[in-house]
């Protein structure tokens, strides 16, 4: 096999309480990577669609760092090398992602050429160099459910422990993105560097609660659960109409809402596709009466994480 494409779905992390440790992956929604390979050795970004933005310079680009990653991993290099074709149908800057679904496409797709010396869980450190380079931070919580769908908790960072939560089959999102960016690298230096007792206390019984109730399919616990007092407070302040998002999604039944990774992209989550509708509808509203263009999409949590196109 010399060539392939992969798609990667965009992502929410955090989730509220799990601060760079919690995530989801969404449907119909992700970065779409084609990959050849190349006599020579060595990696190179031949195009990107839908973003004019970012760098086709191997050493800048997350395609590439991630790729470079899981290279510098191998016992045998290759005596081939591998060209890229990226298409961003996630915004970069949009808290829905984007570099983790592009690094993601990335590792997964070369895994593949290369016979697939490493598991999808495996893949994730490599992911994370791409993360690395578009934050500051190699943090695992968009990369992992990317790679592996699904909502997904880093137990631990050092060593890396991935776990593949349960959650219930009517759980839907609802993700609104108004129309501005924010850099996550930005997004992680206005976060307060000590967080009291009172509220670490706060947290992670929420994370545990969040756990807990997507396990047993309590929506209440999950509903009760999607509090964040540690990143919220601090980033809401970045995002346009986020405290009447939240009361409009509470109003039309969602079972919380917050900001999806470093935001400003906004998401709910939903018990049924009908709740998660209308939310979104309400979400539309919201931004047409304030004169700001949003981008709305509805989704059930994806269960495949990357895959191949063809
Ligand atoms: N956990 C990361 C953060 C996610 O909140 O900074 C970035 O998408």
């Amino acid at each position: 096999m010399d060539l392939l494409k992969v798609f990667a779905p965009a992502t929410v992390a955090n989730v509220a309480c799990g601060f760079d440790v919690l995530g989801f992956a969404l449907e119909g929604l992700g970065d779409e990577l084609i990959i050849r390979k190349k006599p020579e050795s060595g990696l190179k970004i031949t195009a990107i669609h839908g973003s004019r933005h970012l760098s086709k310079d191997a050493d800048k680009n997350v395609v590439t760092v991630a790729a470079q990653a899981l290279l510098n991993h191998l016992e045998e290099k290759p005596d081939f090398g591998f060209e890229f074709e990226l298409t961003k149908k996630v915004k970069p800057g949009s808290g829905l992602g984007s570099s983790a679904s592009s690094s993601a496409a990335a590792v997964f797709a070369v895994n593949e050429l290369l016979g697939k010396p490493f598991s999808r869980t495996e893949l994730v450190q490599f992911a994370m160099a791409g993360e690395e380079l578009a934050s500051g931070i190699p943090h695992a919580d968009n990369v992992a459910p990317s790679l592996l769908g699904g909502f997904i908790l880093i137990r631990s960072y050092d060593p890396l422990d991935i776990v593949e939560l349960d959650y219930p089959d009517d759980l839907f999102a609802t993700v609104v993105h108004p129309q501005i960016e924010i850099k996550t690298s930005d997004a992680k230096k206005i976060l307060r560097e000590q967080i009291d007792l009172k509220d670490a206390i706060t947290q992670w019984g929420n994370i545990g609660g969040l756990v807990s109730g997507l396990a047993k399919s309590d929506y209440g616990l999950i509903g009760r659960s999607l509090q964040d007092v540690v990143a919220e407070p601090t980033r809401g302040i970045l995002i346009p109409a986020f405290a009447e998002a939240k009361q409009s999604a509470a109003e039309n039944g969602a079972l919380g809402c917050s900001i999806s990774g470093s935001g400003p992209s906004i998401f709910s989550l939903c018990q049924g596709l009908e709740t998660a509708h209308q939310v979104a509808e309400s979400f539309k509203k919201l931004y047409e009466g304030i004169g700001l263009e949003s981008y709305v999409h509805t989704s059930p949590v994806n269960t495949k994480g990357v895959e191949i196109l063809g």
